[in-house]
């Protein structure tokens, strides 16, 4: 390969390679691109959380300008009813196949007309009959539907005896704590344009994976995945709403095959709340128990939350509690509960951020009793080796993040005495927590190309929703080449680019760069004429260790600084500060500004962020951007991130993913800091202004 390896690319802050693009309009989204003989599909969902369709009647909207025809479940093509995502079978893909409507919000038809307006215009005029049927939304983790959550994300941890350990404890802290539903909210709504070529399905779509895109689509119509073509070039965020095969891209396969011509659903900001996905309510209840001198003796952490019978999930709230601290006696329970509800999916960070609220809370309820310090109680519990798998940390800087982050801070002049401070009328206080994230990698295919003219092609079918990854791929390319960046040519964002994982789970970069980094040594051994292009392609399914021996994760401390006001109960948070141990960073400009996304998402789920439904019909009652809150940008404050010296060592280049440690831990910091600041636990979120009076 070519000498002039004189700059590593890995490390630099470079602004991302598509920023022009974005900002001067000429990235094209899904819905953007220009397709002859475009038709659009607008839905028509169910107005009650369970029941049946009784009549679908067209005939006013049939004769309706433009008009191609109507989809229900009587005339809609028939899809594979053992089509499921990774958690097994998913019911919620299963559109339009009978008359059953199992939530508020589920698509109970589709009207197909030459514009989106006329779409519109004809789907209002619809008459859908439901026959309504008691629905339970009573979300309680002592339900009695309550069940065991799987433990395909591993077991529950049972270490110690913990009623013993309680039992012998100068302190003891049992809180409970819940968060609601809540929505992703990306900027672009979900959408997708579907058309066959015989039977070659292919698809433009808003998603965080088009390869497992194509593999739900090739199940749903029992086709072989080579069949299926799915391109999602630029995706306007995801924060796991988009992970999965969305129901408009299912819903415009269908429209399509049917009717013979290109189907586009750009979805509304309503639909995207009421029938995409969301984050479940949590109900929590965390034990602990610590000696005088602030030893913990005992964790336990009981975590319940709703979802959909249609389909498995698993919001692992109490993941933390194996990792953070060291304890004799360390119990988890997670207990799914099946509710007529939205079908939850991963939402920024799931199970950790909910959990980590929960968890980081009672942490400083328990420094609070013993009268100590925060930091110094969390510095003090520190584990040698994963507390409840025993295996040693690959590596846990998580004590340099702390450290470094209250010497920013200046956590060292705090007083730790509740309502100790004042500014005029105002309270304030300051709070903090830690965070851990599970890291790891997934099998990904890639493929490089050297050209005859000195460049390389890198394909790989990886996802930028945003996060910066086209530009970060790039950098690991050029020095896992040995080339400057300019030379390095990245394709994404397509099914036929071959298996890969998608942006999720915070393993895409780390599962992309291990495929690009093996897919050029591979190159670098087979260079021989450089007037013919080479190409090296790698799978890295057999290149795996899953079970490494070792306890991977991402680590955290947040701070916050909060000023309440005492007769409106209005919080707002004044500073905020991450320190992140992440691996090796990649791209410190795009990173920092992936956490502190992170933290801004994690501040709104504090003080803004729930869904709320009406209990008689299940029906949302603030399912848009007036209605459901998130943190705008007079909410924020000046915020900072950086990241501690990190190397990943059972990663080829040191990398961790940082999708979601950003999110995680910023809820608690933001509660401790208000219970700092006047004195009241806030043990729900979020902190609305009538919780805090
Ligand atoms: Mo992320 S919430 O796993 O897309």
């Amino acid at each position: 390969m070519s000498p002039d390896r004189t700059v590593g690319a890995v490390g630099a802050s470079r602004p991302r390679i598509e920023g022009g693009l974005k900002v001067t309009g000429a990235a094209r989204y899904t819905a953007d691109v220009p397709m002859p003989g475009l038709v659009h599909g607008q839905l028509v969902t169910a107005t009650t959380s369970r029941g049946r369709v009784r009549d679908v009647d067209a005939s006013t909207a049939l004769g309706m300008p433009g008009v191609l025809g109507v989809l229900d479940h009587r005339n809609a093509p028939r899809l594979n009813p053992k089509a499921g995502n990774y958690f097994g079978p998913d019911g919620s893909l299963l559109l339009l196949q009978d008359e059953v409507v199992p939530y508020a919000g589920w698509p109970v038809a589709l009207v197909v007309a030459e514009t989106p307006e006329q779409a519109r215009a004809a789907a209002a005029a619809l008459r859908v009959t439901c026959d309504a049927e008691p629905h339970d939304l009573d979300f309680d983790m002592d339900h009695p539907a309550a069940r065991p959550a799987s433990t395909a994300f591993g077991p529950e941890a049972d270490t110690g005896d913990l009623e013993a350990e309680l039992a012998a404890c100068a302190v003891v802290v049992e809180e409970r704590y819940r968060t609601p539903e809540e929505s992703h909210c990306a900027m672009e709504p979900h959408a997708s344009t579907a058309w066959w070529e015989g039977d070659h399905l292919h698809a433009l779509d808003a998603n965080q994976g088009a390869f497992s895109v194509s593999e739900v689509l090739a199940a749903l119509w029992s086709i072989d995945r080579e069949r299926v073509h799915v391109r999602s070039e630029h995706v306007g965020g995801g924060f796991g709403g988009k992970g999965v095969c969305g129901p408009q891209m299912i819903l415009a396969s269908m429209a399509s095959k049917r009717f013979g011509r290109p189907v586009r659903i750009a979805m509304t900001r309503a639909q995207v709340f009421e029938t995409t996905s969301s984050r479940p309510r949590t109900e929590q209840l965390v034990t602990i128990g610590a000696d005088a001198d602030g030893r913990l003796r005992a964790v336990g952490h009981r975590a319940a939350y709703a979802l959909s019978p249609l389909a498995e999930y698993i919001e692992a709230c109490t993941e933390q509690a194996k990792v953070l601290y060291a304890a004799p006696a360390i119990r988890t329970r997670l207990t799914a509960v099946p509710l007529d509800v939205l079908p939850p999916a991963s939402m920024r960070g799931p199970g950790a951020t909910p959990g980590s609220f929960a968890l980081e809370s009672a942490i400083d309820e328990v420094a609070e009793r013993l009268d100590v310090d925060p930091v110094r109680l969390r510095l003090r519990n520190q584990p040698s080796v994963a507390p409840v798998s025993g295996l040693p940390f690959s590596t846990r800087r998580l004590v340099s993040c702390v450290q470094e982050g209250a010497r920013r801070f200046g956590w060292a002049a705090r007083d730790r005495r509740p309502r100790s401070r004042r500014e005029g009328p105002l309270l304030i206080g300051t709070g903090m927590a830690t965070a851990s994230f599970s890291a790891g990698v997934f099998p990904s295919t890639a493929s490089i190309t050297a050209e005859v003219d000195g460049t390389f092609t890198v394909s790989v079918g990886a996802s930028d929703i945003g996060t910066g990854a086209r530009t970060a791929l790039t950098a690991v390319a050029a020095d896992a080449l040995g080339v400057d960046a300019g030379r390095v040519r990245l394709r994404i964002g397509d099914s036929d680019l071959g298996m890969a994982w998608g942006a999720g789970g915070s393993r895409g970069t780390t599962s992309w760069s291990f495929a690009i980094t093996e897919a050029a040594k591979e190159l670098r051994g087979r260079l021989g004429d450089p007037a013919r292009p080479v190409t090296a392609t790698v799978d890295t399914s057999a290149l795996i260790d899953f079970q490494p021996g070792r306890e991977r994760q991402t680590f955290s401390a947040v701070f916050a600084e909060v000023a309440v006001d005492p007769a409106t109960g209005e919080v707002r948070v004044r500073r905020l500060l991450g320190v992140f141990a992440v691996g090796r960073v990649i791209n410190p400009l795009l990173a920092r500004g992936q956490v502190v996304g992170g933290m801004v998402m994690g501040l709104s789920m504090a003080l803004h962020e729930e869904s709320v439904r009406d209990p008689r019909t299940g029906r949302l009652a603030n399912g848009d951007f007036a209605g459901y809150h998130i943190a705008a940008h007079a909410d924020v404050p000046d915020v900072e991130a950086d990241f501690v010296p990190d190397y990943e060592p059972l990663d080829p280049s040191g990398f961790n993913g940082l999708g979601e440690i950003g999110t995680a831990g910023t809820a608690a910091a933001i509660a401790n800091a208000v219970w700092h600041a006047t004195g009241t636990r806030q043990r729900t979120l979020p902190i609305r202004l009538d919780r805090v009076l």
